[in-house]
């Protein structure tokens, strides 16, 4: 099988869609394997413009297209994207979409939840507000509705119950005591030095106490692995690199116990009422189950056939759950192996590894940016970029290319080799600057630190090159760019330790040019 995996390789917004769009004129089907409707992909073909959040991108040039089980799926939000498209004359029917039955989904609640709590917080993440991290926590903590589960009625209440069990009522339902959290803290702080191997007492408590209380037991080892991860997925997690650092630990227990504390009563929220969100999806149900299918069987199948696959990463590997500028990141792992696991199938079937990486740097929402212009430079970026979120409209935060961050995706996220997109943005800047190391406290850094106070106080070493006054815009060969232009691609490559594949020169779908076919093997 010779197949593809798309990862942006910033944070986002890299150019994703316009990639995957063309590349699947190439593939048989196309699988997100990650997210949900936080992505927001564009894609342009002549005259027409197409926005998409939770269908596959290669729903545009109609091709098989799988939402695979590792994507967070709103059905409302789902139907409502094929209502959209299919105004704008694309047609999703069950015949070229899959949606994967054991996909999570997200409700209501998570999206409340997900605005409850960035309101609530004086150190806000900036998220979607799409419900992502809650019902990734849901799926962490074994309580989530799945597709599947749209179509068995009879078995939706107790699953509805065991939800809400966690989420109208969670330490003070349970009537334990809160947790204190200067004991917390001292705990901490006496096992800092060994770096155990779980951090908190909380988690385990908790695991034991839920197992107690509820009459459809998991059967866990009530080692607090489930409660851990949800607080990974939470990113209210308290990880191994803060026992290095006394001084940050309070206001991370804060954040941990504003969670475990406090839940909807806490924030003075009206419980979620149990037959009202029955009814809602027993409403939605019929339509959502003519997509579901067993995904995996339909790709162990293509595999089987010799057919090409494209897998369509969303988010990047700067946002990723494990690798990313936690807790400044999505809920997801974004990296290229969660393709593996997100759609099903061998580790060894996700093939060439494109990330997309933007000619320059944006971000949305909060968190570090060591290249980030807060000048006319970085304005001038985004206005000749059109830098503004696709999913919630807010303007990104634009700066220069960051070859050590690349350079570092490209390791963790697998990347054999890079789509560079927006190079046309670049035209007629005079000089162009890009960052080849960090200043830190007087040491220079080669990568970017784990800590994210460390993040925060990185000054960028800048290497000057000549811009071009020329047009790349709409370049489809080589031969069409600037020489200075080809000077900095080639610059690139050379510190970011990795080829360009594709170039991309404009939003259209054909202006692209190819190096060399990510489908055919290296
Ligand atoms: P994604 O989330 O990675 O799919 O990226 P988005 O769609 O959120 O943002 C990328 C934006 O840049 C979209 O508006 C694209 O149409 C646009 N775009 C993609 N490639 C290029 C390019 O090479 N040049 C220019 N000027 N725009 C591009
Ligand atoms: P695509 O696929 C850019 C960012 C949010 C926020 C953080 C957490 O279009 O590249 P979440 O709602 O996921 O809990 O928000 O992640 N974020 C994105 N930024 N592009 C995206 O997707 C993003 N998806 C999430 O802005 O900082
Ligand atoms: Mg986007």
């Amino acid at each position: 099988m010779s197949n593809v995996t798309v990862i942006g390789a910033q944070w986002g917004d890299e150019g994703k869609g316009k990639i995957i769009d063309w590349l699947a004129n190439r593939a048989d089907m196309v699988v997100r394997f990650q997210g949900g409707n936080n992505a927001g992909h564009t894609i342009v073909v002549g005259s027409a413009t197409y926005k998409l959040s939770l269908l596959p991108s290669g729903v545009v040039q109609g091709k098989r297209s799988i939402i695979g089980n590792g994507v967070v799926v709103d059905p409302w939000s789902l139907l409502e994207e094929i209502t959209k498209v299919g105004a704008a004359g694309l047609k999703v029917t069950p015949d070229i979409l899959v949606l994967a039955e054991n996909a999570v989904l997200v409700l209501p609640l998570h999206r409340e939840l997900d605005a409850l709590r960035e309101e609530a917080a004086s150190q806000k993440l900036g998220t979607t507000k799409r419900g992502i991290g809650p019902a990734y926590e849901d799926k962490v903590g074994r309580r989530a509705l799945r597709a599947i589960d749209l179509k068995d009625p009879a078995t939706l209440p107790g699953k509805i119950e065991r939800l809400l069990a966690h989420h109208n009522v969670l330490r003070k339902g349970f009537g334990a005591a809160e947790v204190d959290a200067g004991a917390l803290l001292k705990a901490l702080n006496d096992v800092a030095p060994k770096i155990a191997p779980f951090l908190g007492s909380s988690w385990r408590e908790l695991d034991a106490l839920r197992e107690e209380a509820t009459s459809q037991k998991l059967g866990t080892t009530k080692r607090g692995i489930g409660p851990a991860y949800e607080d990974k997925v939470g990113r209210r997690a308290i990880r191994a690199i803060d026992l290095k650092d006394p001084a940050t630990l309070p206001g991370k227990i804060e954040r941990l116990l504003a969670h475990h504390n406090v839940l909807r009563k806490g924030f003075g929220a009206a419980e979620v009422d149990a037959s009202a969100l029955l009814k809602s999806l027993n409403e939605i149900a019929p339509r959502i189950a003519p997509f579901l299918g067993s995904s995996w069987r339909e790709l162990d199948a293509a595999r089987k056939a010799g057919k090409r696959v494209l897998f369509e990463g969303a988010q990047a590997v700067l946002l990723d759950i494990d690798h990313g500028t936690y807790p400044f990141v999505t809920s997801s792992n974004t990296v290229a192996g969660q393709a593996a696991a997100g759609a099903g199938v061998s580790p060894r079937a996700i093939g060439t590894v494109l990330g997309i990486v933007k000619s320059y740097t944006t971000r949305v929402g909060e968190g570090p940016f060591p290249t980030e212009l807060k000048d006319a430079t970085g304005e001038k970026l985004g206005e000749r970029g059109h830098e503004f979120g696709t999913v919630t409209g807010r303007k990104r935060r634009c700066g220069w290319f960051d070859a050590v961050l690349v350079r570092q995706t490209c390791i963790t996220g697998g990347v054999d080799g890079i789509t560079l997109t927006k190079l046309d943005v670049l035209d007629g800047f005079e000089q162009i600057k890009v960052c080849t190391g960090y200043k830190l406290d007087g040491q220079v850094l080669d990568y970017l630190p784990a800590d994210a106070n460390l993040q925060a106080r990185l000054t960028p070493i800048y290497e000057t090159l000549e811009g071009w006054k020329e047009t790349t815009q709409g370049a489809r060969s080589w031969a069409q760019l600037p020489a200075n232009a080809i000077k900095y691609v080639r610059r690139v490559e050379e510190l970011i330790g990795a080829p360009v594949i594709l170039l991309s020169t404009s939003p259209d779908r054909d202006d692209t040019i190819m190096v060399q076919d990510p489908f055919v093997s290296r």
